[in-house]
């Protein structure tokens, strides 16, 4: 095998260029390669940060010839990348770019992607190594996989690595991601296997183990004995777009939860790992998810909310309600919105409770972890009749990037009045901003072997799991109040009341 770097962490002159590979697309004409595969490979290059023997395969079902793709994909970049590094950078490359038409079940289309690898590695000094990135439907996945195994194009030889990446969802629930994971591990190595999480490509995301582990200030009282509550939210204005497809066959809890808020969730739980390794890390966070309160089937409904966007207004605008979205039921029962309140049976973290929700046009577009500490000894302002609210740790994943600590200060003045104010880094301030989908160390690092951003089977299992009961209670009752809240809402009211039978509220 090549010799492996360690994660990027973050794009920058100083690191190297990539190990150098063919990186092969299924499913280069969709969505994701053009917005941000394509852009983040750009990003890369633009940055030294790719071979100089870097090319691409694109395999799609459209019948585009090599030339015209070349000609659709320059004009994506003209539409897609504004900054000129990238976008020079994508122009030339769009010329190492070959494309080959085919049906992903035709066993042919594996021969002759065979052939073309082969003489690009003779003609086009191109690397032996492949990565095969699946940017394709779910349902796919096992048979794309299966058909590059029959044609012997992933099996690794002579030191030359072969690799496949996935995106999400793997998997519809945990019977059908055990069983891919069953199908994948029979003709591929656990380490030939790249499981994306986008979001732990985002910089706010890795950054959460360096607030932990690099300061000192933190951790002491990161804990039980000084945190109230942990809300997870991951709002978004968007409605479903043009994925009403996907999205009904698959609905707000499968598309969020067992995957990017379970990451969040683990990166701010885990204990301090051993070491920055992948399998360090790794262990801590199956740790902690491992430890996660099981929910009782009996105990779902009081655990869980629901919600489907109606009709509302978005922004100003007027929007229509899930059921009116292209290529969704009339009558969908299919949830926009969910929310649960999680325990962490741990010496660290029993008791407190974890409230994480996620919803599809919400009033504002927010991803935000918030850590609530405990109230001090106040009694010093209880005569005083002042309220003393408790300390925030807010952590802004995006639009906006940055860390804020919220507390009480006194209002200037002679009368002792307080009010909460707030402390904030902007990661903009200090850093500048830099453009980057998030995709950029996630290609980057699998070009180098190294699995610190991906999900191994397990923990792939174990998100699901966690989800299995709300997953068939759900199922077993269909919800009778759909739709339940206004696009362009706070979502639905029950979901309030999830927190206010705790005495709480959401705070974002
Ligand atoms: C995807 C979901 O994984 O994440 C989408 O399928 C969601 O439904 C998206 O909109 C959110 O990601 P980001 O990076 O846009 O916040």
């Amino acid at each position: 095998m090549n010799n492996e770097t360690s994660s990027s962490f973050e794009i920058s002159s100083q690191n190297k260029p990539a190990n150098p590979c063919i990186l092969v697309i299924f499913g280069i004409t969709g969505d994701l390669t053009k917005r941000l595969l394509y852009p983040s490979i750009c990003n890369l290059g633009s940055n030294g940060l790719l071979d100089k023997n870097f090319c691409i395969v694109g395999v799609a079902i459209e019948p585009f010839t090599t030339e015209s793709f070349r000609t659709q994909l320059k004009k994506n970049v003209n539409e897609f990348i504004a900054d000129p590094a990238m976008k020079k950078f994508g122009l030339a490359l769009a010329d190492h770019v070959y494309y080959l038409s085919g049906d992903f079940s035709d066993a042919n289309l594996y021969v002759n992607l065979k052939n073309e690898l082969e003489k690009l590695v003779l003609n086009a000094a191109a690397s032996k190594n492949y990565l095969f990135y699946f940017a394709i439907p779910p349902e796919w996945v096992e048979t794309v996989a299966t058909e590059l195994n029959n044609a012997s194009l992933l099996k690794e030889k002579n030191d030359y690595f072969r690799r496949v990446v996935i995106e999400k969802p793997f998997g519809h629930d945990l019977a059908s991601a055990k069983q891919l994971n069953k199908q994948l591990l029979t003709f591929l190595n656990e380490d030939q296997i790249f499981r994306i999480d986008h979001f732990l490509g985002k910089e706010t995301v890795q950054n959460l183990l360096t607030l932990r582990f690099s300061n000192g200030m933190f951790e002491p009282i990161w804990n039980r004995l000084y945190i109230n509550q942990v809300q997870i939210t991951v709002a978004e204005t968007l409605g479903v777009e043009l994925r009403g497809n996907y999205y009904e066959k698959t609905g707000a809890l499968r598309d969020m939860i067992p995957n990017h808020l379970l990451q969040m969730l683990s990166l701010i739980t885990m204990e301090p790992p051993l070491s920055f390794s992948a399998k360090e890390i790794h262990a801590e966070k199956m740790k902690v998810l491992e430890a996660i309160q099981l929910t009782k089937q009996n105990d779902v409904l009081q655990n869980a909310v629901r919600g489907q966007y109606g009709p509302g207004e978005v922004n100003g605008e007027k929007v229509v309600g899930y059921r009116s979205e292209k290529n969704v039921s009339p009558e969908s029962l299919v949830e926009t919105y969910a929310a649960l309140r999680l325990f962490i049976d741990n010496w660290r973290w029993l008791h407190v409770p974890f409230y994480l929700r996620t919803g599809k046009r919400m009033s504002q577009y927010a991803t935000e972890i918030i850590i609530q500490y405990k109230s001090g000894p106040s009694h010093l302002f209880t005569g005083l009749n002042q309220n003393v609210q408790r300390n925030l740790l807010k952590i802004y994943i995006q639009p906006d990037e940055g860390i804020s600590i919220v507390f009480n200060s006194k209002i200037p003045g002679p009368i002792l009045r307080l009010d909460q104010v707030e402390m904030k880094f902007k990661y903009s301030d200090y850093f500048g901003i830099k453009p980057a989908t998030g995709y950029e160390t996630i290609l980057y690092d699998c070009m180098n072997g190294e699995h610190l951003l991906f999900k191994q089977a397990d923990m792939v299992e174990l998100g699901w799991a966690i989800v299995q009961p709300f997953l068939d209670v759900w199922n077993s009752l269909p919800p009778r109040d759909f739709p339940n809240y206004a696009a362009g809402s706070e979502g639905p009211h029950d979901a309030d009341t999830l927190l206010e039978k705790d005495g709480r509220k959401w705070i974002l």
